[in-house]
């Protein structure tokens, strides 16, 4: 995600803000900027590429000001460029701001404003905050700032700068984390501790509505009526490595608590009336009629989300659906052509097999839709439409997030290809959305309680073996359960469609292996059930995952771990949870390298 800094004081504030943008740079980037009072006016320096780059295009001239903001960029609204990366100002450039979030309405805003000839010099959804802040500015930043905070619609953690009003800076936010850092004869802002932690330990944690005005003496807080509010100190206390991971001891632990909020993003923009939209698609029945069939590619856990997103399209469209793994696709000459949609799924946008797979289907013919989290990745270049998920960047090795912002799409996805052909039930698509807008919550209260977790990772974190069981789109899920436990713990483990254990595999039950079941699915239930008898008459520990108020599964399981009760399609973004949790635990147990398993690259980019 990007990255914010502010400086004010007596220092150069170039050289804070490039030391503080640097310490962000783990959350992942793709260009980076700052702007500085300067004393002709304010200057914005900006660029593609690292902060290195940055740095260079600075050499021999950088800025001398003493109070400026800084933007590390991770793109969602316009490709990554020099133009599109932040800061962004008015056409006069007297009016400055940098933006994390995503301002929901900024299409429509800037339609009104070509209308009425106004440019713009970027394709990001935060010019059009800049160019609002100079309309609304009338001799008061802190009116401008009110105003364009009752126009804007969506996420942000937003600062602004103004050339008539140097000696400060104002910030606010609303669903993203900012913090303003207090010092002597100084303070500072930032998107998150790390930038500011080696100059200061006493912040304030902004909440959303919020907003502070922060000039070189000190800093006032108000509410979004302007009414001044008090806000206790809060004295950071970690050092900054723990920091970088917001106090979590491993990325993926931080990117597990982050579901929620990725969740929220990816769903942002794209529900309107409890129906499912897809501007980026924006198609009609008569082009959904096209294909007769959709293969979905990927690999990993993007593939593990590709066959939940099987599930969600034939039950809910009723159009056949193949899945393959990108790396067999490409050679095995797949039979597709213009009436074949693709589907390409990929975290980075960038894994070597899913875009040759990409590209063997555009040459025969296919349609193309990537799903990635990257934006400007070659995924996201090369297909010919593309859904973002916004998760924000995925540092640790072992996908999270991203695989529940894929099946969320996979879901939404399938929503509107069945709302698109009349196939999906109106009052089952309505139902389905207002599900949806619960899940994050729900998942919120899943991670908020892990103790019974924890006490079976120590437990099984010792076995060599471990098998994961489910039917339909529980056996999707268990899928993504044994790769992880597989990569980051070391334990071998395998899934099973669970009816299929009996030709082969039950032959490996034994004695104490743990055999997690999932058993969300109602209509197959009772088949599930008896899965469960067969591997406890061999003697195995069963530990079973079903909704809350299930009072059968634990007369037949040694241990249950109940998730919140939801319906049959919504089960999959919260029965992951508790798997990711038992992986991650269980590694910790057996002392791994959870961020950096052995052997495995974050993103793959050779054969
Ligand atoms: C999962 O935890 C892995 N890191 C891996 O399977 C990953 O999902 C796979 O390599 C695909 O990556 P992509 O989504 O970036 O294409």
């Amino acid at each position: 995600m990007c990255g914010i800094v502010g400086y004010i004081g007596k220092r150069k504030a170039a050289d804070f803000l490039l030391d503080g943008l640097s310490k962000l740079e783990y959350r992942g980037y793709d260009s980076a900027g700052i702007a500085v009072v300067e004393k002709d006016g304010l200057r914005v320096e900006k660029c593609m590429g690292r902060l290195d780059a940055l740095r260079k295009k600075l050499k021999g001239r950088e800025p001398v000001g003493t109070v400026g903001i800084g933007h590390t960029r991770w793109a969602t609204h316009g490709r990554p460029s020099d133009s599109n990366a932040h800061p962004h100002s008015d056409p006069t450039g007297q009016f400055v701001v940098v933006h994390n979030g995503i301002i929901e309405n900024y299409l429509t805003l800037k339609e009104d404003m070509l209308a009425k000839g106004e440019k713009f010099s970027s394709d990001t959804d935060t010019e059009v905050a800049a160019h609002l802040f100079a309309t609304y500015y009338h001799g008061d930043m802190e009116d401008a700032v009110h105003r364009v905070l009752r126009t804007i619609k969506g996420s942000y953690s937003l600062v602004f700068l103004c050339k008539a009003e140097p000696d400060k800076i104002i910030c606010t936010k609303k669903d993203n984390p900012l913090v303003v850092g207090l010092g002597e004869g100084e303070n500072y802002i930032a998107s998150d501790i790390p930038a500011i932690i080696n100059s200061t330990r006493k912040t304030y944690i902004m909440n959303d509505g919020e907003i502070a005005v922060v000039t070189a003496d000190g800093v006032r807080l108000t509410d979004l009526e302007g009414k001044s509010i008090s806000k206790k100190i809060y004295e950071v206390n970690w050092n900054a490595e723990a920091a970088e991971k917001g106090g979590f001891e491993h990325f993926m632990l931080k990117e597990i608590y982050e579901q929620p909020k990725a969740i929220r993003e990816t769903m942002r923009g794209r529900v309107e009336d409890n129906r499912i939209v897809f501007k980026e698609l924006d198609w009609d029945r008569e082009f959904l009629a096209r294909f007769n069939k959709i293969f979905i590619v990927a690999c990993g856990t993007a593939y593990h989300a590709g066959i939940v997103g099987k599930c969600y399209i034939e039950q809910l469209a009723g159009i056949p659906v193949e899945v393959d793994i990108a790396s067999e696709f490409r050679y095995r000459r797949p039979l597709i052509d213009e009436n074949t949609l693709t589907v390409l799924i990929s975290q980075s946008g960038e894994t070597s097999d899913t875009l040759a797979a990409l590209r063997e289907a555009k040459r025969l013919g296919s349609h193309t839709v990537g799903v990635t989290n990257v934006v400007g990745s070659a995924v996201g270049r090369e297909a010919d439409q593309v859904i973002y998920t916004y998760a924000g960047p995925e540092i640790a090795v072992a996908s999270t997030k991203a695989y529940t912002t894929q099946i969320l799409v996979m879901l939404m996805f399938g929503i509107y290809l069945g709302n698109l052909n009349g196939r999906l039930d109106s009052v089952l698509s309505e139902d389905l959305v207002k599900g949806l807008l619960e899940v994050p919550e729900l998942i919120h209260r899943q991670v908020e309680d892990v103790d019974q977790i924890k006490v079976f990772a120590r437990k099984y974190g010792s076995s060599e073996d471990a098998f994961f069981l489910g039917r339909g789109l529980d056996y999707a899920v268990a899928l993504e359960g044994a790769l992880k436990l597989k990569e980051i713990s070391y334990i071998h483990a395998e899934a099973y469609a669970a009816g299929e254990l009996k030709h082969g595999t039950l032959a490996l039950i034994v004695q104490g292996v743990p055999v997690i079941v999932l058993a969300t699915q109602e209509d197959i239930y009772d088949k599930t059930i008896s899965n469960i008898q067969e591997v406890k008459a061999r003697e195995a520990s069963v530990i079973a995952i079903g909704f809350e108020g299930d009072t059968e599964l634990g007369k037949y399981a040694d241990h249950v771990i109940y998730i919140p009760r939801t319906g049959k399609y919504l089960a999959p973004l919260l029965s992951v949870l508790p798997l990711q949790l038992l992986a991650y635990y269980a590694a910790l147990t057996r002392g791994s390298d959870v961020d950096k398993p052995r052997n495995l690259a974050k993103s793959v980019t050779v054969e």
